[in-house]
Order: C-alpha cells, then structure tokens, then sequence
C-alpha cells in the first residue's frame, strides 16, 4: 500500500530548521521558524514558567486522564487573559474553552468543529476565507479537515501596506454559512495588522454578513500588549452571535514543546454555548481524546498568582521590547549599510515577522550565498536578528540586492 506514496516537501518553515542546524557556516543567521531568541540566538525557559514548573513538581499528585476538555482552571484564567474579565460573552456564560495541544491542535479542533457546524449535503465542502498571505500552515491544516480555502486580499507586497478597502470589498460578499479568519495581532507572516478602527469595520461587516469569525491569537503580547493585541477578539466577541476563538502559549509563554493552547467558542446565549461545548468535546474525543496537561498547569499557575504574573508580563515585555528594537536596528543598519530601498516599513509593522521582499532568487543566494535563512516568501523571524550578526545580515542584504 505504502508503494502508492510519493515523497512530499519538507514543511516550507520547519524545514529550514534542519537546514540551519546542519549548516557549519560561523555566520548563520536564523530567521526562519517563529520563536523568540535573546541576544545569543538562545530561546530561554522564562523565569515565571521555571518556578510554575517547581511548583508542579512539588504539588502533582496523579497522572491520570485529565479529560477532553483539558483543566479547568487553565481554561479559565486562559479565557479570561484573552476576552477580558469584564466582556459581556463572558459575563453572559457564552464562552466555552478547551485546552489544546498548542494553537494548531486549537484550530485542527476549530476546523473539525466547523465541519460539524456546517449543514453541508454529502458533495459539498464547508468554506473559510484567509488573508492572502497568511501562516503557511493554515491552508493545508484545514484542507486536511475537509475545508475548502478560499483567500481575501489582505497584504500589499509593493506598497507594504494592509489592502484594506479590497478586504473590506471582499468580506462583504461572504455569506453567513463561511467562516473568516482573522489574525488578532503580529499577522504571520505580514506584520501588518488591523488597527482599532479597522476592526470596528471589520466587526461591522462581520455583524452584517452574518459569516463566523475565527481569530487566531497566537502572539497575544507580542504586538503592543496582552489587552491591545486583543482588542478585535474582545469586541467581536462582545458583538457577534458566534465565534470561534484559537490562542496558543508557545510564544508568549515560552512554551513551544509544551504544546499548549486554547480553543474558544462564543454562542449566543448559555444554552447554545453548552450544545456547541458538547460537539467540540467529541471532536476532542475523535482527534486526540484529550490533551497534554503539563503546559497548562504551568499557565495555570502563572495566571493565579498575582506575583508570577507580574513576573510573566515583564518578562514578555522584554520579549516584546527586544523584537521592536530588532526592527529599528535593523532598518538603521540598512541605512548604514548604505542600502537605497526604504526599508522603513519593518519598524512599522508588529510582532515575530514582516517581509524583507526580496524575491526568491534572492532568498536562495542569502542561504547559498551568506546562510541567512528564511521563509521562500521573504519572510523573516525578527527575533533571529541580534547585536552580534546585524552587520552581516545587513551587508549580506545590500549585496544580494
Ligand atoms: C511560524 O510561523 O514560524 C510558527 O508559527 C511556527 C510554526 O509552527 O510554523
């Protein structure tokens, strides 16, 4: 049976990990795969989460089955961090969370759940639009569940600006059986996002359209802070019927092998909230049964203490500070470096990414050439950039343009 296959494609992102591992160059740079790194290329096990992680060791009393929903108390304080204690969906017991392993298994469980929620005859497909571009992972992950994706304007590869009248353009035509997705904050891989009174449009047309928004937040903290970067899931949340919400930990917890996340839906009233609750647990139950509890224990444990999430929330402002000096740092170097092309944009924009935008002929010579490594898009992990390799990144740049 095996003889059928035929080899596919390393992943577009995580294969350049291998790539860069086994690259002696003294000089490599990664700017592939998104996850933080300090000044010497190292991604540290936050102070926070290493006495979290104490803590659990000292207290865990059994490692018994902990159920499809995952704990409880994690996916409290998780749906409180994101919709804010104060948000009418939460006031009015709309909200139903379960952990997930990391923000993928969160939105396989989204995907498998829209399937579900679709009144879909046996030739028909259940639709989600998303921006073009977007996380190279979203299009197959949801295929892979029976999905058709469709794509909305979104990123302007020569202004670097957001398209944002043809996204408002084209999310006005979307019907209410679709579903949108939307990123929360530091668009992967654009950097580009919404501001508040974008979104308000957004919300408006979501609210007219009648299509469910799925927004995936799997930076929250990484753009401006934990409450503006949640801005548009707080008040679609408070102004849509439905909603599916995807959040993860890796990132501004530091969690990445933890696998560790959230899948949230938002119902119109407490007793759709409990059907959908009822489905999304079967789903859990038919993927993966139920998920790994370590990670969020360590969450829990951060979240419910007021200390240590003093703690967390200076220790992601570090993370977060780092990366926007990156940005600056790096257009000043270009600058230097004597480069002419206004790079300007990329202190702009938000979060783990932007697109340097060079073509992939170019992509190719920075790997062969200098072993700078980067997504084929341009795409680079701003967090890969340091005091120590600026100048290289710099004048490899200025000599491959
Ligand atoms: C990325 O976009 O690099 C990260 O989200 C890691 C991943 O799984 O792709």
């Amino acid at each position: 049976m095996f003889d059928t296959l035929t080899a596919l494609p390393s992943d577009p992102i995580l294969g350049l990990m291998t790539k860069y591992r086994e690259d002696t160059h003294a000089n490599k740079i990664d700017l592939g795969v998104g996850v933080y790194k300090d000044e010497v290329g190292h991604t540290p096990i936050l102070a926070c989460v290493k006495k979290a992680e104490q803590h659990r060791i000292d207290t865990e009393e059994t490692k018994v089955y902990i159920g499809p929903t995952g704990s409880a108390n994690f996916n409290a304080l998780l749906t409180e961090l994101a919709f804010g204690k104060s948000n009418p969906a939460l006031l009015a017991n709309r909200i139903r969370t379960v952990s997930t392993p990391g923000g993928t298994g969160a939105l396989r469980v989204a995907a498998d759940f829209i399937v579900r929620a679709s009144q879909l005859t046996a030739s028909q497909k259940a639709v989600i639009w998303v921006s073009d571009p977007t996380w190279a992972n979203h299009t197959g992950l949801f295929e892979a569940a029976g999905i058709e994706v469709k794509t909305y304007p979104y990123y302007d590869y020569d202004s670097k600006s957001l398209k944002f009248d043809e996204m408002k353009a084209a999310l006005s035509q979307v019907g209410p059986d679709d579903v949108v997705l939307l990123h929360a904050c530091c668009h992967n891989p654009s950097g580009m996002d919404l501001n508040e009174a974008q979104w308000d449009q957004i919300i408006e047309i979501t609210q007219q359209q009648g299509f469910t928004p799925l927004i995936d937040m799997a930076y929250q903290g990484f753009g401006v802070g934990v409450d503006e970067d949640a801005y548009g899931v707080r008040k679609m949340a408070a102004s849509v019927d439905n909603m599916i919400l995807c959040s993860s930990c890796s990132k501004n917890f530091g969690l990445y092998r933890e696998r560790i996340g959230a899948c949230s839906i938002v119902g119109k009233d407490a007793n759709s909230a409990n059907v959908a609750f009822s489905v999304l647990l079967y789903v859990v139950r038919c993927i993966y049964s139920m998920p790994p509890a370590h990670g969020a224990a360590i969450v829990e444990t951060i979240l419910g203490s007021e200390e240590l999430k003093q703690e967390w929330l200076a220790e992601l402002k570090v993370m977060r500070d780092r990366i926007n000096g990156n940005r600056s740092m790096l257009v000043n170097k270009l600058i230097e470096k004597g480069v002419k092309r206004d790079f300007g944009f990329i202190a702009q924009q938000k979060g783990m990414f932007s697109f340097l935008g060079v073509n992939s002929q170019q992509v190719e010579r920075l790997q062969q050439e200098h072993s700078i490594y980067m997504v084929d898009s341009s795409r680079i992990s701003i967090a890969g950039i340091g005091l120590a390799n600026v100048d290289y990144l710099a004048e490899s740049i200025a000599k491959i343009l």
